[in-house]
């Protein structure tokens, strides 16, 4: 996010085959709570998201549910759209690929490359995978035949296909990286793609023959063919920035200059799974076409739901719904930003959310639930005017490494800097022991300085941590007496004295009544 006054994020566009579920719901967390991060901040946002609509992949699965292809997306996307409302995703953009406008926008991508001549038509020999929608070569396969990377058997085609000269860019693409240490994150993807550089790059085979795969964009140059998924679903990222106009030849096609338009992202979050298409065949795509490359990369790693991959054959596939109807969706939220570390992997466990959410309730909650029943109590709900503010300094070190870990896409760390804080705000109670203050009339002037420090430190946490827990934030700002979740400058500089708090039901209710049925989180 090289320029803090604009920022365009990117999640993945999922495949409308099936309903989504926590990891689809992680990345999308990722994306809304940086969007509201950096909306908070001031900057203009641009969130984008969407379904991956195309592909035979699609194609089977329509045929297997005896519905038309364009019926399932349909059906899908409303599912997408309505979880992501459910769950309090704020998107700008929804994309799908079936849109009229992608379609265009990726015909004449795909007319650029062909006229620059970086397309040629060839047989292809090789291994399908249609689950991943993707090649594999001989040496690539499981001794079983099997995809490498999901095991299930792949196709063996032979067909003609036309051909992007990605080898071309291998060398332009490693000098992007070296010359870019943060481009891709973290590190360890990075080397990665680095590595699988080492290699010689083989050229990308961009189409499928119509008579195979009817479900897809058809070339501008031969309509007998049809947009090989990935690319069709690469240029979405391109589509929903506004920087192509396919139908105004007057205005230029937007190719050779993307101002006033979204292009370049800021940053596109992925899964670790997904990181060549990304960072190898899409970085080559674009600079096949001369627009400019992404400004980062993230790929985070992947949730396990204990030790196990999460799949539907063994019937362990977490739904983010399910999850947020026991413990409200800020709960669920909070869950999977706090646990797993930005770019590691992590494994749901009913006794990891339990302890995350016990956070929530014994920490957090509890320090507003003792600011504000002591306020009422000692002061007749007012917040005091103070001379000084006891936690200033614990404040200002965690907005510090708040942002930093931010900045640096450490979310994990920022929530934990924010948690820290509360942990604070309880330890200054004990240490201060206002009950006994209070008995102490001579020491009045203490009690207000502890009580409006507790307040202060609590109206800048409902900012910090809003991005993460926006509903249940506004409660803790109305709580506190404000008329909504402040800016973090404000949260910090705002007068506070006279306002007056009010005490309202536990913000996180004990995890002991939903405890008993673990089972079923
Ligand atoms: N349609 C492609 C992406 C095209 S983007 C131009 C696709 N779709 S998907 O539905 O399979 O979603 C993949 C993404 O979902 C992953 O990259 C990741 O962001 C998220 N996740 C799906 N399962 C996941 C886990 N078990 N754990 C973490 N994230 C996972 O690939």
């Amino acid at each position: 996010m090289s320029d803090s006054s604009r920022t365009y994020l990117t999640t993945p566009i999922y495949y409308a085959t099936g309903d989504p579920h926590i990891g689809h719901a992680y990345t999308t967390f990722l994306a809304d709570t940086l969007a509201r991060y950096h909306r908070q901040t001031g900057a203009r946002v641009r969130f984008l998201t969407g379904t991956d609509e195309h592909g035979q992949k699609i194609q089977e699965e329509a045929t297997r549910r005896g519905v038309e292809p364009q019926q399932l997306c349909d059906e899908m996307a409303r599912r997408f759209k309505k979880a992501w409302e459910e769950l309090d995703i704020e998107y700008d953009r929804f994309i799908r690929t079936t849109e009229d406008e992608h379609r265009q926008v990726v015909r004449s991508f795909l007319r650029r490359l062909h006229e620059r001549d970086l397309i040629y038509r060839d047989t292809y020999r090789g291994w399908y995978c249609v689950h991943e929608e993707r090649y594999w070569t001989e040496k690539d396969i499981t001794p079983e035949g099997n995809c490498p990377d999901c095991h299930r058997p792949v196709r063996e085609i032979e067909e003609q296909n036309y051909f992007f000269r990605m080898s071309r860019f291998q060398k332009d693409l490693i000098r992007h990286i070296e010359g870019h240490p943060g481009w891709i994150v973290p590190e360890v993807r990075r080397n990665e793609v680095l590595g699988f550089l080492q290699n010689p790059l083989s050229d990308l085979s961009i189409s499928r023959p119509r008579h195979r795969v009817k479900w897809g964009i058809p070339l501008p140059f031969d309509e007998e063919h049809v947009t090989y998924v990935w690319v069709d679903a690469l240029i979405n990222y391109v589509t929903a920035s506004g920087a192509i106009h396919p139908g105004r030849p007057a205005e230029g096609e937007g190719f050779d200059d993307v101002t006033g338009s979204w292009w370049p992202a800021d940053l596109h979050l992925i899964g670790k799974d997904i990181l060549t298409t990304h960072a190898v065949y899409w970085p080559t795509l674009l600079l096949g076409v001369g627009l400019p490359l992404p400004r980062r990369i993230l790929a985070h790693g992947w949730w396990t739901v204990g030790r196990d991959k999460m799949s539907k054959s063994l019937g362990n596939v977490v739904d983010p719904l399910a999850l947020r109807d026991e413990f409200g969706t800020d709960a669920v939220r909070w869950y999977l930003m706090r646990e797993m570390p930005t770019g590691g992997d992590a494994s749901y466990t009913p006794e990891r959310f339990l302890i995350r959410y016990d956070e929530l309730a014994n920490v957090l909650g509890n320090l507003a639930s003792r600011a504000t029943s002591m306020i009422a109590r000692y002061r007749e709900g007012i917040v005091p005017a103070a001379r000084g503010v006891g936690l200033a300094e614990e404040i200002e070190s965690t907005l510090e490494s708040f942002h930093r870990s931010m900045l640096a896409l450490k979310l994990h760390e920022a929530l934990g800097a924010a948690m820290d804080l509360a942990r604070l705000g309880n330890g200054y109670v004990e240490t201060r022991e206002p009950w006994a203050l209070a008995k102490d009339p001579d020491r009045a002037d203490e009690l207000d300085e502890v009580l409006a420090s507790l307040h202060r430190g609590l109206v800048v946490l409902s900012a910090l941590l809003f991005p993460v827990m926006p509903r249940k934030m506004r409660v803790l700002a109305q709580t506190l007496g404000l008329g909504g979740v402040p800016t973090l400058e404000d949260a910090i500089a705002m007068k506070l004295e006279g306002i007056r708090v009010s005490k309202g039901d536990p913000l996180f209710p004990k995890a002991e009544k939903v405890r008993a049925e673990v089972g079923r989180v």
